[in-house]
């Protein structure tokens, strides 16, 4: 984020502090239980967003070299993504052109070939078919025609996209509705993967992210873990097209009023939240950077996976910093796990119960309001 606008934000949340209010929408928003329950919807939030639309996979660095892979299950399309001999990400949908045999699982790196576990056809890192055992008995196989089917992938800005589906590339600049300029700010290009854990519960996937939108349960629901160390119910919000940005203020930003603007540093004196359309969600702190990427699960609306991917800006080489680290993501989960998640899932058992037609969403849950429109117009 460029200074200019840190600074404008401060500002902001002064005035808001000394004001005692928020940044306010004009109405409430009322969104339907259908759109957190009912089948039909998500086979249409399955169609459009995680099948036709550029999801974030991650960052750069998960792919440091040629040769480094990784693999991607949760949109419901299995995705091999490659950083292929000319330095560039490529995407395969992960199935084997003989019989359709998963090619590879997990990650790693320094692989020159894929080679399905079936009967061993072998890939080279473009996609292409090199090798079939036994290849007289596949005379007059088009081999040309039988490599890996690609995916659009764009990497920029520090991070991977892969559309699940082939076709036309994918424009993430026009995903990104405007916010482009200040993702390339924090040159996520030199951040370092330092661990990655899978959640799976019992809510639909917009429950999930959610959980993120709003502080206004800061001073209720973590009264006693993080809720202190933030202004409650205070931030600032600001749509990019479908993709939005949420401010969160610590309290330790009241510091800043010492100090010449010049040497305002908001980063530090926040959580900011960005909604990567449709199911990312970027969490810069002041010290390290979380990408939560929710995926509904098992084709249920009331099952979710989530793949936190934590990413810190030096490598953690020692043992202190690797003890370090991993305390801040335990926290980091601890705080979900225990607090929030638990909460989803009864909104999402409370659905059931027919007590409800609809949710509500205060003036003071902008970014909430913002993503649940954003998702049902896109199912239009
Ligand atoms: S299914 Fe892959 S080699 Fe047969
Ligand atoms: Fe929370």
């Amino acid at each position: 984020m460029d200074h200019a606008t840190q600074v404008e934000l401060t500002r902001e949340l002064f005035g808001h502090i000394d004001a005692k209010t928020t940044c306010l929408l004009d109405d409430l928003t009322p969104n339907p239980i259908s759109a957190f329950a009912s089948v039909e919807r998500l086979k249409r939030e399955q169609e459009i967003l995680f099948r036709n639309h550029g999801l974030v996979m991650g960052m750069s660095c998960q792919l440091p070299e040629p040769g480094s892979y990784m693999t991607d299950d949760y949109s419901g399309v299995s995705i091999l993504i490659v950083r292929a001999d000319d330095g560039q990400a490529r995407a395969f949908i992960n199935v084997c052109s003989h019989r359709g045999s998963k090619v590879v699982d997990g990650c790693g790196r320094g692989q020159r070939a894929f080679s399905c576990p079936y009967h061993g056809w072998t890939y080279d890192l473009g996609g292409k078919l090199v090798g079939i055992p036994d290849r007289d008995s596949f005379a007059g196989l088009d081999v040309a025609a039988h490599g890996l089917r690609e995916l659009p992938v764009v990497e920029k800005y520090g991070l991977i996209w892969v559309r699940p589906s082939p076709g036309a590339p994918v424009d993430v600049d026009i995903q990104l509705g405007g916010l482009a300029p200040e993702l390339a700010s924090y040159s996520l290009d030199k951040y370092h993967h330092f661990d990655t854990r899978v959640l799976k519960h019992k809510m639909n996937w917009k429950v999930a992210i959610d959980t993120f939108l709003e502080p206004y349960h800061f001073a209720v629901l973590h009264a006693n873990t993080v809720g202190p160390i933030f202004f409650p119910n205070l931030c600032l919000f600001r749509p990019f097209g479908n993709n939005l940005r949420e401010v969160l203020p610590r309290r330790s930003i009241q510091q800043l009023r010492d100090q010449p603007e010049a040497d305002w540093d908001l980063i530090s004196h926040t959580a900011i939240v960005y909604i990567l359309f449709p199911n990312t969600v970027l969490v810069m702190g002041p010290d390290h950077a979380e990408v939560w990427r929710v995926f509904p699960c098992n084709d249920r609306v009331d099952e979710c996976v989530m793949s936190l991917e934590f990413y810190i800006p030096e490598p953690a080489t020692t043992d202190s910093a690797q003890g370090h680290w991993e305390r801040s993501l335990d926290l980091t989960i601890r705080t979900v796990i225990e607090e929030d998640f638990p909460i989803g899932e009864g909104i999402q058992a409370g659905m059931k119960s027919g007590a409800l037609d609809a949710l509500v969403y205060g003036r003071n849950e902008p970014a909430l309001a913002h993503f649940q429109r954003s998702v049902t117009a896109a199912l239009k």
